[in-house]
């Protein structure tokens, strides 16, 4: 009997700074998560970090240990392609025809590139103007069913898919019109010492990285901020105690447990049991991911295989696609 087609899921992760718990949460997690139900293709998005500027040696460096963070994440490169995006020439090529199907109006309205060009306001460059694009590019290369990303990303998926179908609309039914996946918890972690700002690299302090030391992540939960009405009491409430309510939520997510759970787990108990525990749950959760990736960064000809075979996967069916849009705008082909 004929094997029914797997649906297929798409994502990536810019190798801009080392991985944090909020990409683990919000995105690789859930990722991992799929593979036996989906066909999936998951990039580090190198083109996208130069929209900023880079250390290239950092950048070099931090595009292969990514990968080996992917892996020990738990995604195996046999069922999953895993590639570099700068290794399909085809991104770039199809973002060039797609900035000629997107309009300034729409991406002067992009919440990150109003963000961006206000925390870089040396430097807002083109790209940076543009990255929606080439992340409409991206995903609609591999004609995904599902985009699996955290919710800062979902205005990206919602404009890429206004891109597909203006072209469609022009074209015929050429792209397929994705949707963004966002999990129910950890889709937006906040930083444990701004808990107003979602987690990120830029705020070294609240950020856990997944190669931090235990002892480091001990110590960041340990000085996690709470809030400030002394309440001293584990109850879910975003609005007056984020502080906790972002820990529960990080519990939640990495344990299985509910928030009623949680709350009746730690009642009584105050912040003095519970930050150290939740501390103590992301140092087992990402223990043994730091000791796979440590293992596997020793391994570059391994990882460069991956690398390899993963960019000769993606560009079959990304060219398939670029083909076709080049044959629909018209391009004259050989
Ligand atoms: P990036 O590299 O900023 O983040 C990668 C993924 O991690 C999620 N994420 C978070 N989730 C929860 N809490 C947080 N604090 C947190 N921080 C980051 C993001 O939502 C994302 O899913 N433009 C993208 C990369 C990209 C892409 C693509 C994604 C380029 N092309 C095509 C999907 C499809 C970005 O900058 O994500």
């Amino acid at each position: 009997m004929e094997e029914l087609q797997k649906k297929r899921m798409l994502s990536g992760i810019q190798p801009s700074g080392d991985l944090h718990l909020g990409n683990y949460l919000g995105a690789i997690k859930n990722w991992a998560d799929r593979v036996n139900d989906y066909e999936c293709f998951y990039f580090m998005a190198d083109l996208h970090t130069i929209t900023v500027r880079q250390d290239p040696a950092e950048l070099r460096k931090r595009s292969i240990n990514q990968l080996a963070q992917y892996i020990a994440c738990g995604l195996d490169p046999e069922q999953n392609v895993l590639f570099l995006q700068s290794h399909v020439p085809a991104h770039s090529q199809l973002a060039w025809v797609l900035n000629c199907y997107t309009m300034f109006g729409e991406l002067s309205r992009m919440t990150q590139f109003k963000d961006k060009s206000a925390k870089y306001e040396n430097n807002i460059n083109a790209g940076l103007f543009t990255y929606p694009v080439l992340m409409a590019a991206d995903i609609l290369l591999y004609q995904p069913d599902y985009v699996p990303v955290g919710e800062d990303q979902k205005q990206h998926v919602e404009i890429c898919r206004d891109i597909a179908q203006r072209f469609n609309s022009i074209y015929g039914d050429v792209f397929k019109i994705p949707e963004p996946l966002i999990a129910k918890t950890g889709a937006r972690i906040y930083g444990l010492s701004t808990p107003g700002d979602k987690m990120s690299k830029s705020v070294p302090d609240g950020c856990v990285f997944l190669m931090d030391s235990p002892d480091d992540i001990r110590r960041k939960f340990k000085r996690a901020v709470t809030d400030s009405d002394r309440e001293n009491c584990v109850r879910y409430d975003k609005e007056n105690k984020p502080g906790v309510a972002n820990l529960m939520n990080i519990y939640a997510t990495l344990t299985g447990k509910t928030i009623p759970e949680i709350e009746a787990e730690f009642a009584g108990q105050g912040y003095g049991v519970f930050k150290p525990a939740v501390g103590e749950a992301v140092v087992e959760a990402l223990r043994p991911i730091r000791e796979e990736a440590e293992r596997l960064m020793k391994d570059k000809a391994y990882l460069n295989e991956v690398y390899l075979k993963g960019a000769e996967k993606a560009s079959y069916v990304a060219n398939k696609t670029l083909r076709k849009v080049y044959k629909k705008v018209g391009f004259y082909q050989i």
